[in-house]
């Protein structure tokens, strides 16, 4: 049976689709379903919370990091395997604020995967990233030499023109927002304070050729939640900013309406200069509704709508803003050719329940793709002969409508059709984000 909310008493962040894993395990030479493209020679990774077994870590994102990876070469599927990362909380039972202050290597490093420079690193927005081997293995912590004095964003950017990564940290206490910038090297070379009113829970944010473009918005910290949930609520009063700065540092803030936005999809700069952003935005009750669900304290039976794709245009030459839902349905993990990540696209690549759901954002014209299950975050990933901004492959971990099985889904991003999938040996809790890795 599958264990829900309704008829275990468990929350909802440890049922079913989000119910973790018991183990670490391994298989080789998994069964692949259509052709794999042999291009795609790499490792697709992972990361989601799963806690140990017996464990309640109280929200959702708060789980012990697991990450599940695929390795893929010249059209076989060689392997499979799920390791938790070792960080300090997981081995030690360390806590962020411990007798001596803040901790960040006792983390749960449970939200993406990247690599920079060589590296992969497990990544939570509280803590310093964690080095993991291309087999799963943890190596350690990296503060980058003790430069990085702040958490790193799960969601840092490479500029496709300087192969720079651009990040942040957010805190509860001053400051309450850094900008870093690694070198493509890996050095950390900047670090700056961005003055914002106060603490806010900052995801993610945006990139363009020129700027950095932050989200204020009203998720504020709350001490009180502290040891009872993730200390963040929505508040009614803290208002809602977008602020675009420049490589100098200034920033120029633009009121907006209050909502909240854990993923952006792509930013640019049009040719008058403005500032486009496109994001999945949550308003107030949509966000209340699933930060309830995810931290289980709410009735999933009383959930209300999702979030939708919104895009904003911000003009730092008259401080305008306007903005504009552009569609209706419910999706999220927002994905999109990182080659033109900052610069002009058009196409963005979104999940909801059973599809992905590809946008022109310029015409509004949707394609969706059936995944026969419920889809995780659908990676682009572009094709080395692609001439256009959706020549390549999305990769998505599926699990199978009855909860059971998972399979590692290749769909042609051009149209969606589907070209190859993978069936692997468990089934995959629902997760955050992942990478495909190519082979260099
Ligand atoms: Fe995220």
């Amino acid at each position: 049976m599958t264990i829900t909310p309704e008829n275990s008493g468990t929350p909802a962040y440890l049922s079913g689709d989000l119910a973790p894993v018991p183990d670490e395990i391994g298989a080789f030479d998994l069964p692949v379903t259509g052709a794999l493209p042999p291009e795609l020679t790499g490792r697709y990774l992972r990361n989601g919370p799963n806690p140990l077994p017996g464990h309640d870590s109280g929200h959702w994102f708060a789980g012990a990091g697991m990450i599940h990876g695929v390795r893929l070469r010249d059209g076989r599927a060689e392997w499979y395997r799920n390791r938790w990362i070792r960080t300090r909380s997981f081995t030690e039972d360390a806590r962020l604020l411990g007798p001596d202050g803040l901790d960040r290597t006792a983390v749960s490093a449970n939200t993406s995967v990247i690599r920079h420079a060589g590296r992969i690193f497990a990544l939570v927005e509280s803590g310093f990233p964690y080095e993991m081997t291309p087999e799963l293995d943890t190596v350690g912590p990296c503060d980058f030499g003790g430069r990085l004095t702040t958490g790193m964003t799960a969601h840092p950017k490479t500029d496709p023109a300087t192969g720079e990564l651009h990040f942040f940290g957010y805190g509860f206490m001053p400051p309450y927002l850094t900008y870093h910038r690694l070198s493509a090297a890996g050095e950390l070379v900047e670090s700056r304070e961005v003055e914002v009113p106060g603490p806010t829970m900052i995801h993610d944010f945006a990139i363009t050729e020129n700027h950095v473009v932050w989200l204020d918005l009203p998720v504020v910290f709350d001490m009180e939640l502290i040891g009872r949930s993730l200390p963040f609520r929505w508040s009614d009063s803290y208002g809602a900013r977008i602020g675009v700065m420049d490589r100098a540092g200034k920033v120029t803030w633009f009121e907006v309406d209050p909502c909240y936005v854990f993923h952006v999809g792509n930013a640019r700069e049009d040719a008058s200069g403005r500032v486009v952003l496109d994001a999945i935005r949550y308003t107030r009750e949509s966000f209340v509704s699933i930060w309830g669900r995810i931290g289980g304290t709410a009735n999933p039976a009383a959930e209300t709508g999702g979030a939708v794709l919104h895009r904003w245009v911000l003009d730092p030459a008259t401080g305008g803003v306007t903005e504009e839902q552009r569609d209706d349905r419910a999706v999220e993990f927002p994905t999109f050719n990182e080659n033109l990540l900052g610069r002009d696209s058009r196409l963005l690549y979104t999940v909801s329940d059973d599809a992905v759901v590809k946008y022109d954002t310029e015409s509004g014209a949707t394609v969706v793709g059936d995944t026969g299950g419920r889809p995780g975050e659908a990676i682009f990933v572009p094709a080395a002969d692609a001439g256009a901004e959706d020549g390549g492959w999305l990769m998505s971990i599926v699990t199978d409508r009855s909860g059971e099985g998972s399979r590692l889904l290749v769909l042609d991003a051009a149209g969606l059709e589907f070209v190859a999938s993978v069936r692997l040996p468990r089934r995959v809790p629902a997760g955050f984000h992942g990478s495909w890795l190519p082979d260099r």
